[in-house]
């Protein structure tokens, strides 16, 4: 049979790749960049010599940033308080288009790299099932017969010198990485034990240390309209942008620059365990604080809870793999539909790891200077809330009248 491969050039998938063509299988080479650097040409002509039939490169930065971060902008998803889910949301957008290539290509079997203990091998096939329902998936990393061999980076090294892979160059950073155009994530190994601080100086590599981080701060203005960013402007140096992807890389280079968007954590996976990741995520950062303040201006606040109810399960969809399921269309649906007058621009301040918003403003605002402030009357008789209070005050009045006071505990 044929399998499509999610390919990532590295040395386990490099293996992986050779095992299949030893069991037999024609294998298909798939890379999604989604603004990972590599060199895709490179991991191309490897996949190629290793003995691929053909090899799939496909460009979904664009999809990737409209089709799946701008509705977790719209939602200001956060996994556990603190998580924006950079490999979570990439999954789905990785997955469709392994599906597709399978469907194409006439392939029974797709693969991946992810372990068996782990929230992507999740993702992955929630996404590949949902899409193409007759499909086979060969998880390698839970196949006894692939894990029973490989049972260490030992076997791996030897089975790539005796089938002329070739070895990483570089020698192998002491934990595991996983990277976007959206963010970098870095588990396991030297980061296991979740007391011990994670080597700052070696392992980030999006962000600058806010400490080293420019002593002028810069100046920049999102505007939004419908809950994403339609123009980035900044304001020191006038530079403007207007396009979903390069808004999205030039807000994590004036970020990164700035030491935006570190977090060191542990979290639940959905498999069960806890594990303890380190994450940078400059535009995410920015985006999120950013769209909660246009909101705080333009969205009604009935809307605003309810939206928010929604957003929890939201995030718990993605970060389950539920992407492509009947409950996150629907909840995507309603959060896109809260966002249509959420719009105007904010203007933010970035210095030394911080977000600061600056000021706000929109033709959609529903704050009404008038109306709030306490050097005028506006259209508003302070009298009526005389009676507001009284009619709230009717229960907690007849509680105390019929069952006594609170009391102190
Ligand atoms: N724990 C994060 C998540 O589940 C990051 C996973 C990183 N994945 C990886 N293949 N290294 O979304
Ligand atoms: C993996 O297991 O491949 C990485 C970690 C995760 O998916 O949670």
């Amino acid at each position: 049979g044929t399998v499509v491969l999610a390919y990532s050039g590295g040395l386990d998938t490099s293996c992986i790749l050779c095992w299949f063509i030893e069991q037999g299988y024609e294998v298909i080479a798939y890379m999604a960049d989604i603004g990972q650097a590599e060199d895709f040409e490179a991991a191309r002509a490897k996949a190629t010599k290793l003995g691929a039939k053909k090899v799939f490169i496909e460009d979904l930065k664009k999809e990737f940033v409209t089709e799946f971060i701008w509705p977790t902008v719209q939602a200001n998803s956060i996994y556990e308080d603190r998580y924006l889910m950079g490999t979570a949301i990439a999954r789905p957008c990785i997955a469709r288009r392994q599906i597709e290539i399978a469907i194409q290509e006439g392939a029974q079997f797709v693969s991946h790299g992810a372990t068996g203990k782990g929230n992507d091998q999740i993702r992955f096939e929630l996404t590949f099932y949902a899409m193409q329902p007759s499909i086979q998936v060969i998880s390698v990393w839970r196949d006894e017969s692939f894990y029973k061999r490989f049972q260490g980076r030992k076997d791996l090294f030897e089975y790539a010198k005796a089938h002329d892979i070739p070895l990483p160059v570089t020698p192998k950073s002491p934990w595991s990485m996983d990277a976007n155009l959206m963010h970098v994530s870095y588990e396991s190994g030297v980061l296991e034990d979740p007391a011990a601080h994670a080597p700052e100086a070696d392992l980030y590599t999006m962000t600058k240390d806010p400490a080293k981080a420019p002593d002028a701060p810069a100046n920049i203005v999102i505007e939004f309209k419908a809950g994403v960013p339609v123009k980035v402007t900044n304001k020191d140096n006038g530079v403007v942008k207007t396009d979903p992807l390069d808004m999205y890389l030039y807000l994590n280079e004036i970020g990164g620059e700035h030491g935006i968007g570190r977090i060191d954590i542990v979290e639940n996976r959905f498999i069960g365990m806890k594990s303890r990741g380190v994450y940078e995520t400059p535009a995410g950062t920015i985006l999120r604080a950013a769209h909660i303040d246009i909101e705080s201006l333009t969205m009604d606040r009935e809307v605003r809870k309810i939206r928010d109810l929604l957003s929890v399960k939201f995030t718990e969809h993605i970060y389950h793999g539920f992407w492509f399921s009947p409950e996150c269309n629907f909840v995507r649906k309603a959060i896109a539909d809260s966002q249509k007058d959420v719009e105007g621009v904010v203007e933010m301040r970035l210095f030394k790891g911080h977000t600061y918003i600056l000021g706000r403003s929109s033709d959609k605002s529903l704050y009404d200077q008038n109306l709030v402030s306490m050097d005028v009357e506006g259209e508003y008789d302070p009298k009526t809330a005389e009676g507001f209070i009284k009619v709230n005050a009717l229960r907690l009045r007849e509680m105390a009248r019929l069952r006594g006071a609170p009391k102190r505990d």
